[in-house]
């Protein structure tokens, strides 16, 4: 099983890249695989709300949103990790989550989420609700640890430093570890996936 990981940071050695380092190891510890994905230099389009999302991934094929959904495929979990920007998600993580939940929500139902913030001092719980409500409508339970995930540091090396952020990473890992497992094993036990009732789409009350 492989849980695929998102850093939100532009800096791939970065703090929010530690804090997902701590959970993959962890991870590895259980038995579980990882990837942290890094979303590139280059800048990160917005959803332009075409409504043109296919098989084939956002129409905007020059970033590397339909790559990342082509891994959400066959992942089992979905971690997010970002840094606090003015008490909020990096902007760019929001951008590239808006554009995979649009074209790849489908791909993430049923399969555990995370997300994960590291901040200098403020912002850490909003920025992890934010991240939170992706998982919220694709039904995906949402793994928790113990205590809010989330880090503090402020230059690279920081994060690390903080004993319990990085064991409430590892307490994570555990708990994403032990859910991936149960999933698993109910699978076997020939447990099916609940199916939704087909979508009714109330946009605004009479
Ligand atoms: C534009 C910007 C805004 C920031 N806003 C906040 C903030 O609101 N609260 C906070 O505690 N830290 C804030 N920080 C600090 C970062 O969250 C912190 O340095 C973090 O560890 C960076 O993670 P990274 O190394 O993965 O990029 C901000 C940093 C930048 C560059």
């Amino acid at each position: 099983m492989k849980v695929l990981m998102l850093n939100g940071s532009l800096k791939a050695n970065g703090n929010t890249n530690a804090i997902l380092e701590a959970v993959g190891k962890q991870l590895n510890q259980e038995g579980i695989d990882y990837e942290i994905f890094q979303m590139g230099n280059d800048a990160v389009r917005d959803c332009a709300g075409c409504g043109q999302c296919s098989d084939k991934g956002c129409v905007y094929d020059d970033d590397k949103v339909n790559e990342f959904v082509g891994k959400l495929k066959e992942a089992d979990g979905l971690i997010v990790g970002t840094p606090v920007y003015y008490a909020h998600p990096s902007g760019r993580i929001m951008s590239f989550l808006d554009r995979v939940f649009c074209c790849g929500r489908k791909y993430m139902e049923h399969k555990p989420g995370a997300a994960v913030a590291v901040a200098r001092r403020a912002g850490t719980t909003a920025s992890v609700d934010a991240l939170n409500k992706y998982f919220g409508i694709a039904q995906m339970p949402i793994v928790s640890s113990t205590y809010w995930d989330v880090v503090h540091g402020r230059v690279p090396g920081e994060a690390e430093q903080d004993g319990e952020g990085m064991q409430t990473m590892r307490n994570l890992a555990r708990n994403m570890a032990w859910l991936l497992k149960c999933i698993e094993a109910g699978k076997a036990a020939g447990i099916e996936l609940p199916q939704a009732e087909t979508d009714v789409k109330t946009n605004f009350i009479r």
